[in-house]
């Protein structure tokens, strides 16, 4: 039997094979952050593809931690039931659920949060919101501490195997580690370990709330990539070892974030015309100029976090390693396991077009993800459309549009 099919234990939960769906965001809530019944069965259909263990998209601990309109959000107990019904989804088909808590921090918008995005410290403003935010009192950082931990009580309370924290992918706690974003000179920043200080407290705030030997995971970013030094090998590297140290159970390597860099933590092709398709006339011909500039520079590359995941697990004592980014040959995910450069493979883009890839993998009716990392699914999100693959291109988008025919210009819809 491939090892891929090995148990693993992560904290006291077993879970029956090394395939991980790792977050995706699916923009498939309603307004307010309530699960849908779309939702429902998009992770009943995965459930039931031999995944063990599924992570959803990231959910907002915070009201003014929501990242997107369409995001589903664990702010408050009344989404406990609907979120108890996400679960109660994923069991369906044998698979174990882990639900992953979020805090944008300035990695949002005013539109979207009805004041101006908060950070660790008012520094830069990013190319993709153009935010610059405003920095955190000490009072909303204690109460961005306690969203961590009663979200993770809501979790447990709707019936989770697993909690997962993302202090990766460039949101709030991940805006603390990094010696760019967080600039400042309080107990919250000016050195590693004050700059670790958010991250041990909302891991300490949702360990409170979690039954003893519930897992809990959390997504580590190796290299942030913005405009000045952020999260380094080395710093990622002391973080987690900080964070083995404390107990937590596994840890998913990544880098990018995603205001700033987000081709690096889903490499592959720049999706241009579906990037700019929702932004206001006035920004598209900079925006075109700018991602037609990313083209060929981000280009797919097999288990490219690889490198980092290596560097970093010797530090890892008793904590698991998941990779993910470019996992899609089943060859080299079996070599990943034997070497034990990792424990488990965390995918995201392959399960959007195959949701039964592992079922597939198991009977032996395939040996390499078809996902071909087109990134249309990302330029689908930015449009607000819900998650599913796209790789034949986006619907038409509704509403009026100009259209050239001949030598005139026709307004179309
Ligand atoms: C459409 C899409 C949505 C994503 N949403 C999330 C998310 O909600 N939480 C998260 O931690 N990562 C999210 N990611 C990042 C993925 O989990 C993963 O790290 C990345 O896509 C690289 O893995 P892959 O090559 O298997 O796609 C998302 C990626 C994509 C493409």
């Amino acid at each position: 039997m491939s090892v891929l099919f090995t148990p693993l234990k992560i904290g006291a939960l077993e879970i029956k094979n090394r395939f991980v769906h790792s977050g995706t965001y699916e923009c498939m809530a309603d307004e307010n952050g309530f699960v849908t019944d779309q939702l429902l069965t998009r992770y009943r259909n995965l459930s039931h593809g031999e995944i063990a263990l599924i992570i959803p998209g990231y959910l907002n601990v915070h009201p003014l931690g929501r990242a997107t309109p369409h995001q589903t959000c664990i702010d408050s107990d009344d989404k406990i039931p609907g979120l108890a019904r996400l679960v109660d989804a994923i069991h369906e088909g044998g698979a174990r659920a882990c639900l992953q808590l979020a805090h944008a921090g300035r990695q949002t918008r005013k539109a979207y949060i009805g004041q101006t995005p908060m950070a660790p410290s008012s520094v830069g403003r990013d190319p993709m919101y153009l935010v610059k935010p405003r920095a955190m009192t000490e009072a909303e950082i204690y109460e961005a501490i306690e969203a961590y931990g009663k979200a993770a009580g809501r979790a447990v309370r709707a019936g989770a195997d697993a909690i997962h924290i993302s202090a990766g992918a460039g949101y709030l706690p991940n805006q603390f580690l990094s010696p760019y974003l967080n600039q400042r000179k309080d107990q919250w920043g000016g050195s590693n370990e004050n700059r670790f200080r958010f991250v041990r407290e909302i891991v300490d705030a949702a360990r409170l709330q979690m039954p003893n030997g519930m897992p809990l995971i959390m997504k580590l970013n190796a290299v942030d990539y913005t405009p000045r030094e952020g999260v380094t090998p080395d710093l990622a590297r002391q973080y987690a070892k900080w964070l083995s140290e404390m107990g937590v159970d596994a840890l998913e390597i990544t880098t990018g974030t995603t205001v700033y860099s987000n081709m690096h933590m889903w490499r592959g092709e720049v999706p241009v015309p579906e990037f700019i398709r929702p932004l206001p006339l006035w920004q598209k011909p900079l925006a075109w100029l700018v991602l037609k500039g990313m083209v060929g520079k981000f280009d797919f590359e097999e288990m490219w976090n690889l490198k980092y995941a290596r560097y970093i697990k010797p530090v890892l004592g008793n904590t698991k390693l998941g990779l993910v980014g470019g996992n899609r040959r089943v060859a080299q995910m079996e070599k990943l396991i034997e070497s034990g450069d990792a424990d488990a493979i965390f995918m995201c883009r392959p399960f959007i077009r195959e949701p039964f890839l592992v079922k597939m993998i198991k009977e032996g009716k395939t040996k390499q993800a078809a996902c071909i990392s087109c990134n249309r699914c990302v330029g689908a999100l930015v449009n607000d459309l819900p998650l599913r693959c796209y790789v034949n291109g986006l619907p038409p988008k509704k509403g009026r549009r100009l259209k050239v025919e001949g030598r005139r210009l026709k307004i179309e819809g």
